[in-house]
């Protein structure tokens, strides 16, 4: 093994530095090869200064560092490309161009970090031949094979930390509090925020809620003379017999915090705020947490690479880090096992679920 190559795929998540230098000295220190990074995701392999060598002196100082220093593309699928042509937008598959890339390149391994839509497109390169090596991560928790991916623990404190400083506020003013939460189709981070936050309610994607259950909660609260409710939100979540909640503009999800609020205050009468709390939730330094699970993921997957086991994902199973090809990791996208102790803990406390 001579030349490893990595990139940061979709969107950005605490931890991503970590993981980038952690590569680039196991990749060094152990085995004596080189690392080159491609900017910008994909993207990299189409562009005329789409690499950068990466030392141990260029990842100085970048371990609590959020963002890449490698930057990330959302839109950069390269079997599915936006290009302009005479004027028409058109889709190409450039993913050739990627494979010729590699091998002009020399990399003997490529180690891709992203989460599912990046993954998916790795595996894909794989089954053209390419060495792929793939490191989840994402904010959503929502990659198959691993119980954790690193940038969720970052996002689950700073939401948690958004809870209590909303408790303050509306236990001051006798306010309901409704904040919106990411994670896609998955309620993770509003699970586990909104149990550490203590929230009063948590709606979440796996579970359609009926408003009338959230009057009740914010209710019985009043009649209790707790005067005030925090209600967590998913980006996801949606009633029972209605829609997800999409921005016109972009298409992405967001805006149920809003109706959630609305409905409360017209039926409850009882003043509500909405946060959406938003990329708070990506940005900034990882915790200690993020940057271990970073670090070992990193490490693990240049040791994979010495094996070339291509097509495979590192993976942390209990407290071990293992790995899995990249179909297996692939095949189901992960949501809340409704079974699961924190879903059942939530209920034990008396926080509703909306159901
Ligand atoms: O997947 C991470 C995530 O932050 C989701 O939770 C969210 O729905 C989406 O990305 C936002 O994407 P963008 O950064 O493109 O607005």
């Amino acid at each position: 093994m001579k030349t490893i190559g990595i990139l940061t795929g979709g969107g950005d998540a605490p931890g991503l530095n970590a993981v980038i230098r952690a590569v680039v000295k196991t990749a060094y220190g152990v085995y004596g090869c080189e690392v080159i990074g491609i900017r910008q995701g994909f993207e990299g392999f189409l562009s005329s200064d789409g690499t950068t060598p990466l030392t141990v002196d260029s990842v100085r100082g970048i371990l609590p560092r959020g963002g890449t220093i490698l930057g990330a593309a959302n839109r950069g699928n390269p079997f599915a490309r936006k290009v302009v042509r005479e004027g028409i937008e058109i889709i190409e598959d450039a993913s050739e161009e990627v494979v010729k890339r590699i091998d002009e390149w020399g990399l003997d391994c490529l180690i891709v970090v992203g989460g599912d839509g990046t993954l998916r497109i790795s595996l894909e390169l794989f089954e053209k031949g390419c060495p792929v090596i793939g490191i989840p991560k994402t904010i959503d928790n929502d990659v198959g094979g691993t119980d954790v991916s690193f940038g969720y623990d970052t996002a689950v404190a700073i939401a948690t930390e958004a809870i209590d400083r909303l408790h303050t506020t509306a236990e001051s003013h006798h306010r309901v509090m409704v904040l919106e939460l990411m994670g896609r189709q998955a309620g993770f981070i509003a699970l586990e925020a909104g149990l550490a936050g203590g929230a009063d309610a948590i709606l979440i994607p796996e579970i359609p809620f009926s408003f009338e259950s959230v009057f009740a909660k914010i209710r019985a609260r009043e009649k209790s003379e707790r005067h005030f409710s925090i209600i967590v939100v998913a980006e996801g979540a949606y009633p029972a017999g209605g829609d997800q909640i999409f921005q016109v503009k972009s298409n992405r999800l967001g805006g149920i915090g809003h109706l959630v609020a609305e409905r409360i205050e017209s039926e409850t009468g009882i003043e509500t705020r909405v946060t959406v709390l938003g990329h708070l939730q990506r940005g900034g330094s990882p915790t200690a947490y993020d940057r271990w699970l970073a670090t070992r993921f990193g490490a693990a997957a240049v040791r994979l690479a010495d094996q070339s086991a291509y097509g495979r994902m590192v993976v942390l199973r209990g407290t071990e880090i293992q790995d899995l090809t990249l179909m297996d990791a692939l095949a189901e996208p992960k949501i809340i096992n409704l079974d699961n102790d924190a879903v059942r803990t939530t209920r034990d406390l008396g926080i509703s679920l909306g159901d």
